[in-house]
């Protein structure tokens, strides 16, 4: 083979290979959590410090990174990098010093939930709240200014009932934190100040009516077992994960 076609080749290899490289259509918000703010499992909680799942996808595909391979990030966060590498049936490995969002990351990753036992939990969690009634002196020994800032005393009250009712239901560790995750991921839905993207303004009064919590907690679990069902069936390939409190 000549020199010439011996280059003429390589440069056939490049060209391809720049060809392969995706395209990226607007590249503007992944540094940020706006993207995830919109994909199932993702959304669930709204992690201001979190980047877009798309960033990773592009990463992923652009260094050829596959099944072989093992994804470390060591500062995972919410666990934007380890979602998307499981989902593409790519093993990872993710590290994360914050203790609730390490809580935050696992229960994400996890996908072998036993939807009875959320069912009944939900169940059991909503009759103990209904018996659990705090008065507004209560609360204002309970929380701090901030949250009394925050929320209408009726909505603190109907939030405080189902935390501690969550306590009484003896959940495994999977299951309690599950819950913890959807009652948390509630909490600026039900605020009645500003909770626009990405910080609370607890001095600006949101409009509207006082919120059905109950209902509210119920929909964000409904939601919670579709997104794992969904992610679940588009996953064409098993991986495994490690997650590690830093
Ligand atoms: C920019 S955020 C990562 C966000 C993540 N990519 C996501 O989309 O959710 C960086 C994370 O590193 C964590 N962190 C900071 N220092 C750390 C350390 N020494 N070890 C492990 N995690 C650490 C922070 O708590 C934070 O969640």
């Amino acid at each position: 083979m000549s020199d010439t076609t011996e280059l003429f080749n390589l440069f056939k290899t490049e060209r391809s290979m720049v060809s392969l490289k995706p395209k990226i259509k607007n590249n503007s918000n992944w540094g940020t959590f706006k993207d995830s703010l919109r994909a199932p499992v993702h959304s669930w909680f709204p992690y201001p410090a979190g980047f877009s799942y798309k960033a990773v996808e592009h990463a992923i595909q652009k260094f050829s990174i596959n099944q072989f391979d093992v994804v470390y990030d060591p500062f995972c966060g919410s666990g934007t990098t380890n979602i998307v590498a499981n989902q593409l049936g790519i093993n990872s490995i993710g590290v994360e010093a914050h203790p609730f969002i390490y809580l935050v990351v696992k229960t994400k990753m996890y996908s072998s939930y036993d939807y009875n036992i959320i069912f009944d939990g939900l169940k059991k969690i909503e009759n103990i709240s209904r018996q659990i009634v705090i008065s507004q002196e209560e609360l204002t020994r309970e929380f701090p200014e901030l949250v009394l800032k925050c929320f209408s005393g009726k909505t603190l009250g109907s939030l405080y009932s189902l935390r501690e009712a969550m306590k009484k239901v003896n959940f495994s560790e999977v299951y309690a934190n599950f819950f913890n995750l959807a009652l948390t991921c509630i909490l600026r839905p039900a605020a009645n100040v500003g909770t626009g993207w990405p910080y609370i303004a607890p001095n600006k009064k949101k409009n509207g009516g006082e919120k059905n919590i109950s209902e509210l907690f119920k929909k964000m679990v409904f939601k919670m077992c579709a997104d794992i069902q969904l992610m679940k069936q588009k996953r064409a390939v098993d991986a495994w994960y490690r997650i590690y409190r830093g």
